[in-house]
């Protein structure tokens, strides 16, 4: 095979795109994965990793003015290093991407550095501002992703009017933040400058935070937001915005009633969008649904043939790890394998603290599903660990089927929650019933003993509560 054909070619190295061409790879054929930007894409970059980056930074330094004392630590001035936090971020940045680099030589995969482009007959075009080259491939994975929706009376001017991208750069504590959503962007984002001393209120369109998720939970983590200083408006919408001696004057609407409110910046975190301007899709023939994200079958095809879309740029949610799975499934299905995705195990997690780990249904979804639903929770204010820890905030909830008690959703709200959903995701992979979690043996004493505790509580046999 010639050096510019592949058998296949993926465009976007994000997680969904990298992760399918090292296991093209794995699996015997000639990978290449195209990427203009870097590679990680938006997760890597400005995402879910430096994201985490600065939660982690700003909860210790919450931690050094809050709970410190609490452990008997005395630690007289506790000053920010905002640059030195910004620094910690950037270097993980740097060596995560340098990782997929190293993972690409491993498993020989060719990184084409540029712009991707459908040109049709199993064509890409690769243009990296000098130059364009062009490429062929037996089958062309579009991984191409999404970037923050922007709203038409809010466009973002990088400084005042900010999308995630910049809230994770800012050189300086604003002294007031208004965030427009209430999903995850905006609440971990919105955690973060709280955390570091700016006063954040929140901007809701819809009555609940967390949208999507179990109302008892995210009600719950609200209650933990407002207490950590954070303030919401929520059946709230923004309506316009103009900035005025470097101040954000922000117009609301809510209850009926135009509100007005000032800030210093204006991040705005309503959504994504997929990526699919400038990749040449319709002009190839590749179609597109009425969100403009590429329409696949359930084996990631579009209708052009030996031409498949995964990730952010495809229906369902935005998640990296929704991403990988998919991309390990297209290419075991063009390999000629059996790649399957299991979209009813898909986990959620916010990363605020506590934080929010969630998969399967919710109380709702799974009541309107199969009815009288039989429910265990166990909060983490009667786990050893928790109080160990000093980190009692939040709950267990197992929501389990009336008849044959299946593990139908499983929600943690609590400091590590994240860490702990694992079990659950694995439990309902496996088709288990809420006896099965309650008689397995869990260490003592760990944060999991709550999952143990709320299984048992679906039968109201919890022995510590
Ligand atoms: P989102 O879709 O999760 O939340 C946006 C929120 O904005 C919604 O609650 C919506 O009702 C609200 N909204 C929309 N228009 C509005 C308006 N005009 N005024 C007030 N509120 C309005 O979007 P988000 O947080 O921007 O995240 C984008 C994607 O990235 C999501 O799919 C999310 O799941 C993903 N993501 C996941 C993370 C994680 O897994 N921890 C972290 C960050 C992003």
């Amino acid at each position: 095979m010639a050096d510019d054909s592949f058998d296949v070619i993926v465009i976007g190295a994000g997680p969904g795109g990298y992760v399918a061409a090292i296991r093209g790879a794995q699996l015997g054929m000639k990978m290449a994965c195209v990427e203009k930007s870097g590679l990680g894409g938006t997760c890597l970059n400005v995402g879910c990793i430096p994201s985490k980056a600065l939660l982690e930074s700003s909860q210790l330094y919450h931690q050094a003015h809050s709970t410190f004392a609490t452990h008997g630590i005395q630690t007289g001035d506790v000053v920010l290093d905002l640059p030195a936090m910004m620094k910690r971020k950037d270097g993980i940045v740097v060596k995560m991407t340098g990782g997929i680099r190293g993972l690409f030589r491993k498993n020989k995969v060719t990184y084409l550095d540029g712009l991707g482009k459908l040109a049709g007959d199993g064509k890409v075009v690769v243009s990296d501002g000098k130059g364009e080259g062009t490429y062929s491939a037996k089958h062309i994975v579009i991984a191409t992703g999404s970037s923050p929706v922007e709203l038409p009376f809010l466009p973002f001017d990088g400084e005042h009017v900010v999308s995630s991208t910049e809230a994770l750069t800012f050189d300086s504590v604003p002294e007031r933040m208004i965030v427009i959503g209430a999903g995850a962007i905006g609440l971990e984002l919105g955690s973060v400058w709280t955390r570091l001393g700016t006063e954040v209120l929140v901007v809701e369109l819809l009555d609940q935070i967390c949208a999507g998720m179990d109302k008892e939970m995210s009600g719950q983590l609200q209650k933990s937001l407002q207490k950590q200083g954070l303030s919401f408006e929520l059946a709230a919408k923004a309506t316009g915005a103009e900035v005025k001696d470097g101040r954000v004057h922000v117009n609301l609407e809510a209850g009926g009633e135009a509100l007005e409110e000032v800030c210093d910046r204006l991040l705005v975190a309503v959504g994504r969008r997929p990526h699919t301007d400038g990749l040449g899709a319709e002009e190839a023939g590749v179609e597109l649904d009425d969100r403009r994200r590429v329409a696949v079958n359930d084996r990631y095809e579009t209708k052009v043939p030996g031409v498949y879309a995964i990730g952010d740029v495809i229906a369902g949610p935005m998640l990296a790890h929704k991403a990988e799975e998919e991309g390990v499934a297209v290419v075991e299905l063009i390999a000629g394998r059996a790649g399957h995705v299991n979209y009813g195990t898909v986990p959620g997690v916010v990363y605020t603290h506590p934080e929010l780990a969630s998969v399967g249904l919710t109380e709702a979804a799974a009541r309107e599903a199969h009815g009288d639903v039989k429910i265990g929770k166990f909060p983490f204010a009667a786990n050893g660990r928790a109080h160990s820890l000093e980190d009692i905030e939040g709950m267990v909830k197992i929501i389990a089927h009336p008849e044959t008690d299946r593990v139908l959703g499983v929600h943690i709200l609590g400091g590590r929650a994240a860490e702990m959903l694992g079990e659950a995701v694995i439990a309902m992979e496996f088709s288990s019933s809420a006896e099965d979690i309650a008689r397995t043996i869990h260490a003592h004493p760990t944060l999991p003993e709550a999952m143990k505790e709320a299984a048992l509580a679906v039968e109201k046999e919890a022995i510590h509560i």
